[in-house]
């Protein structure tokens, strides 16, 4: 039997107390995600049992346990609390998927900060952008990163602390402190920030079409969909070790990388040691991982390298699989069936939604390519692209929405009232965000396009808008544009996805250059490099297309989805039509 039980039962009498109640929390009892996934799984009994799995670069290797989270989580937020951080304050995680990363996220969350963590990857420009719009007061970094943090530390007032968590001390240069928790005491005890359901809590950075990335300011109640999704969807039980795969710096690595499982006391996994098949398969075999949460782009990876490899390895602890942030095709689910013996079981949501909104659970017939069905709680529906109304033909393609009110939604996008007032349809002028997020008779739009069967099953179709899916990360186009005309060969630029088999979209972009530049190849390879250094591998593009004029409307907005079009091979319309605001 599995977590979920029967769906048409759970669906028919569901209320989010459930959800409450599956965690064991009961009202006017503390609720700080740091001190419910360490503190109180030790108080449960499992004080002792695994909690992390670690496995690194170079065959290192760590294991800690629940009562190690919670001793090492309260020694990263009693550190905070000393150098002067309050509740409220933005701390930013920026580092690898090293243990320290884990507890200093909770410790954060223990004393009331708010932490915001970004990918490691991310190059000075991307991490300037997202620390100036969250005003971060401090930064959590290690001896290889900080070098981006020093390049920008002039450019960012409110960047009081940068505190080096792994490394050598002696490269410290001056204003930068250095902490090694796992060389300090631990602390046993620590006064946990309370501010009640509505506290913030974790700050991601997401990018949209237009601007530069948003803040999606989640809550601690968000532990609730969170936890019962982890147990409901992901199927985890006490005795499953289980391994995500995503990155803290992006929703999934932290909603289902840490605060979910963490939150039932679940055993996890971090491999922080790049991808390769037979690593992963190595991994899988080494710690008998019982659950495996992944994603597309790594799935379809895993298929070009064939099933020969799959059975030179045990992988016989598998026992459900799971996949989220781009589509997943039928191939893949049939795949493996085949090789692992269950399929990967789509789920769909976003760095807004918080937590899954439509899924493929233990028990549901799952027909390969689809997303599956909403969570119980969850009202999905499918809105015309014209009328915002609710389709109500099986196939129709319109708009996911949801009606607000699951625990994990976000509750703003930082500085950007307006921006996150767009993202509801149906809702009163002025509308307050706590309207916003109550009212059931509005939707929140996702942005992203499918159609929904007669059996309640969701087909994705793909965005709505400019933003780039690259294996499972969201690029914004005008990030990339931005930085591309910092280049001193480019004037204008443009940035869409073009198709690629592995990663599903990767960028193009097409630039026009200043007088006395040449097209050439050794050009490209620097504008490249320059994005690389600057955002981040994925913002990279792949491809350069020079031009001498760039297709916009007769205002001058660019005109991506032309570009787009015509990369996919679309019908891209007659230009001239295009051009019309
Ligand atoms: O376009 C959808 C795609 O990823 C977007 C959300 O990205 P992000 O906020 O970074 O969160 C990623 C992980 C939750 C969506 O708007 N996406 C996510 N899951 C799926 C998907 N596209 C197709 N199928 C999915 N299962």
């Amino acid at each position: 039997m599995s977590n979920i039980g029967s769906y048409l039962e759970r669906q028919a009498s569901f209320d989010w107390s459930v959800a409450r109640e599956a965690l064991g929390w009961k009202e006017g009892e503390l609720l700080n995600i740091g001190h419910i996934c360490s503190d109180r799984v030790c108080a449960s009994g499992r004080a002792d049992k695994e909690a992390l799995l670690w496995e690194g670069f170079g065959g290192k290797k760590a294991v800690h346990t629940f009562d190690d989270l919670r001793a090492r989580s309260n020694a990263f937020a009693r550190l905070l609390v000393d150098e002067g951080l309050t509740p409220g304050d933005r701390v930013c995680l920026f580092m690898d998927k090293i243990p320290s990363l884990y507890f200093a996220f909770l410790g954060i969350l223990k004393m009331g900060g708010i932490a915001q963590p970004l990918f490691s990857a991310f190059g000075d420009e991307s991490l300037k952008v997202r620390l100036e719009s969250a005003g971060t007061r401090a930064i959590l970094t290690t001896g290889k990163h900080v070098k981006k943090v020093r390049k920008i530390r002039g450019d960012l007032p409110a960047l009081e602390k940068v505190i080096v968590v792994e490394g050598d001390p002696a490269k410290l240069k001056e204003g930068e402190e250095f902490f090694d928790v796992e060389a300090a005491d631990r602390v046993e005890e620590f006064p946990y920030f309370d501010g009640g359901p509505e506290a913030p809590s974790v700050l991601h950075y997401t990018s949209g079409t237009t601007g530069q990335p948003k803040g999606a300011q989640h809550v601690h109640s968000s532990v609730w969909g969170q936890a019962l999704t982890t147990s409901w969807v992901l199927d985890l039980t006490d005795d499953d070790v289980y391994w995500c795969t995503a990155d803290p710096g992006w929703v999934t690595g932290t909603s289902y990388g840490i605060i979910g499982p963490w939150a039932l006391g679940a055993t996890q996994c971090v491999l922080d040691a790049g991808f390769t098949s037979a690593r992963w398969y190595r991994f899988i075999q080494d710690h008998r991982v019982t659950v495996w949460y992944s994603a597309p782009t790594a799935i379809r990876s895993l298929m070009r390298d064939g099933a020969d490899l799959v059975r030179k390895h045990d992988l016989s602890s598998l026992r459900h699989l799971a996949s989220v942030g781009e589509p997943l095709n039928a191939e893949a689910v049939v795949w493996s069936e085949e090789v692992f013996g269950m399929p990967f079981h789509d789920t769909f949501w976003q760095t807004e939604t918080g937590a899954m909104m439509i899924a493929n659970w233990p028990g549901m017939k799952i027909k390969p390519g689809s997303m599956g069905r909403p969570f119980p709680g969850i009202t999905a529906a499918i809105l015309d692209l014209k009328t915002n109304d609710p389709v109500t033909t099986p196939g129709q393609v319109g708009l996911i929405a949801f009606r607000p009110g699951w625990p994990s939604m976000f509750r703003a996008y930082r500085n950007q009232p307006d921006v996150y007032r767009s993202k509801f349809v149906g809702a009163p002028d002025g509308a307050s965000p706590e309207e916003l997020r109550t009212n059931p008779d509005i939707w929140y739009v996702s942005g992203d396009r499918a159609s929904v069967d007669a059996d309640g099953y969701y087909w994705f179709v793909g965005r709505d808008d400019d933003v780039i899916n690259t294996g499972g990360h969201l690029v914004g186009p005008f990030e990339i544009e931005s930085a591309l005309i910092e280049h001193e060969a480019v004037a204008e630029a443009a940035a869409v996805g073009k198709p690629d088999q592995m990663n599903m979209e990767v960028v193009k972009a097409f630039v026009t250059l200043h007088a006395g530049y040449t097209p050439s190849d050794e050009l490209e390879l620097d504008i490249m490099n320059f994005i690389r250094k600057k955002l981040s591998p994925l913002a990279m593009p792949q491809e350069i297309e020079y031009s001498d004029k760039l297709p916009k409307t007769r205002s001058g907005k660019l005109l991506r989805r032309y570009l787009r079009a015509l990369e996919w091979g679309e019908e891209a319309g007659d230009l001239s039509t295009l051009e019309d605001d």
